[in-house]
């Protein structure tokens, strides 16, 4: 190897998580739900309950009583809203750092999204959280960015002394916890991704947790027709406080399968991730260039992204562009090493249809609902200025659960050499 040579000359392996260990198991658990020819929750030819286990086993792993398995986060945040009673006139505080299914589900329901900014966790700033809190204000929604709980105990008692709702996105934390207690248990009701990008994966999916019965029901209404279901599944229409209105996203048995094994990998997925992670941490603390990340509980954390800042926009970009041509890249179809301000739809001023107050409908939905006159509409650049300098000052680097130790020596490598080369 000469001098100029790249530290790695093939790509890292891609991101997502879940993939990585996917195998005969989940072939099989699919295959199972084939055979049976019964590929709906409700009822078939011969139904193998593979959602009703899933909820059951994912609602004891996380800690909760009860769990509603869905389509998707997207459907897991717009179900949990939806049952939490979010609707016009109310405002909903959002982190800068989310993703915009987050801002879309508050706008759906035709309440209005309130940004605060976020701290050195990368997730909400309590203090920040307590400025924005207005009188119409009647829920958090603390999003565990990146693989890592915030402060979410602050969050949890400010929204318990103001009394707000708490929903915790889980969508990028699966099988995280804080200081023993698992994320999505923190707030009323958590949410969770199964997309192929999360720590668990069966392509799609999504999950809602609580321990709050009547929550639960509502949910389990929502989430569907609008109706709560007897044992047979057939609906019923006798409960007028679970006539509801519904979203349609029920998870199918396939799925729900393959969820089922790779829960049961979740513990080893994130600790393969924080293995690597804590091992370039601990390379890069020597260095006081370097910020990393603060992460409360760092044996919560599942590893999946290294966070790294910077003192300036120029320093973040000149280091990344040294890691890239050192090799720390992955395939076209990943997304490895970047930037934050390549974000995309993960940074509230990127949102373009939040700037611009968009609407499906021609009327203005819901910005222009009386009931919602008088709340502050503001998401342009500049409304959360601690998020604007950490996302220009920061590199995210994906921890695939897939990497060896000489993958993680050139990652260490290739940052030394940035170091000794852009500082
Ligand atoms: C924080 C967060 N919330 C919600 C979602 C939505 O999940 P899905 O893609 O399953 O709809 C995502 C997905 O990327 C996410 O990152």
């Amino acid at each position: 190897m000469s001098e100029s040579d790249p530290i790695r000359s093939t790509p890292l392996p891609l991101e997502f998580p879940g993939v990585h260990h996917m195998d005969e198991q989940e072939v099989e658990a699919a295959a199972r739900v084939l055979r049976a020819k019964s590929p709906f929750r409700y009822y078939g030819i011969d139904p193998q309950h593979e959602v009703e286990s899933f909820e059951q086993e994912f609602a004891q792993f996380v800690g909760s009583s009860y769990a509603v398995a869905v389509g998707s986060g997207t459907a897991a945040l717009a179900t949990a809203l939806a049952a939490l009673g979010v609707g016009p006139g109310q405002e909903v505080i959002v982190p800068a750092y989310m993703w915009v299914s987050v801002a879309a589900a508050v706008v759906n329901q035709g309440a209005i999204p309130v940004l605060a900014d976020i701290d050195d966790t990368f997730c909400l700033d309590p203090r920040d959280v307590g400025r924005r809190i207005t009188p119409r204000t009647t829920g958090i929604i603390m999003v565990h960015m990146s693989g890592a709980p915030g402060d979410v105990a602050a969050i949890q008692q400010l929204a318990r002394s103001r009394g707000l709702f708490l929903l915790e996105d889980c969508a990028q934390c699966a099988g995280a916890s804080s200081h023993g207690r698992k994320a999505g248990t923190f707030g009323d009701i958590g949410t969770f991704s199964f997309q192929m990008n999360k720590n668990m994966t069966a392509g799609e999916g999504g999950c809602i947790v609580t321990s709050d019965h009547r929550l639960y029901q509502r949910a389990v209404a929502c989430h569907d027709l609008g109706y709560a279901r007897n044992a047979q599944g057939r609906l019923i229409f006798d409960q007028p406080d679970l006539c509801l209105w519904g979203k349609g996203c029920r998870m199918d048995e396939l799925r729900a399968a393959v969820l089922r094994v790779q829960l049961r990998k979740l513990p080893s997925i994130t600790s393969a991730m924080r293995s690597s992670k804590y091992r370039i941490r601990e390379a890069l603390q020597r260095f006081p260039e370097v910020t990393l990340r603060r992460i409360p509980d760092p044996s919560g954390d599942t590893g999946v992204f290294l966070i790294t800042t910077w003192r300036d926009a120029a320093t973040a970009r000149a280091v990344n562009c040294r890691l890239r041509s050192e090799g720390i890249v992955t395939w076209p179809q990943g997304l490895t090493n970047i930037v934050m301000t390549e974000w995309g739809l993960h940074l509230y001023y990127n949102i373009a249809s939040l700037v611009l107050h968009s609407s499906v409908d021609r009327s203005g939905f819901p910005w222009n609902l009386a009931e919602n006159a008088g709340s502050r509409l503001e998401y342009a650049k500049g409304v959360c200025p601690v998020a604007d300098s950490l996302f220009e000052r920061s590199i995210l680097l994906a921890i695939p659960s897939c990497l060896a130790a000489a993958d993680e020596d050139d990652i260490i490598t290739a940052f030394e050499t940035a170091l000794q080369s852009c500082l």
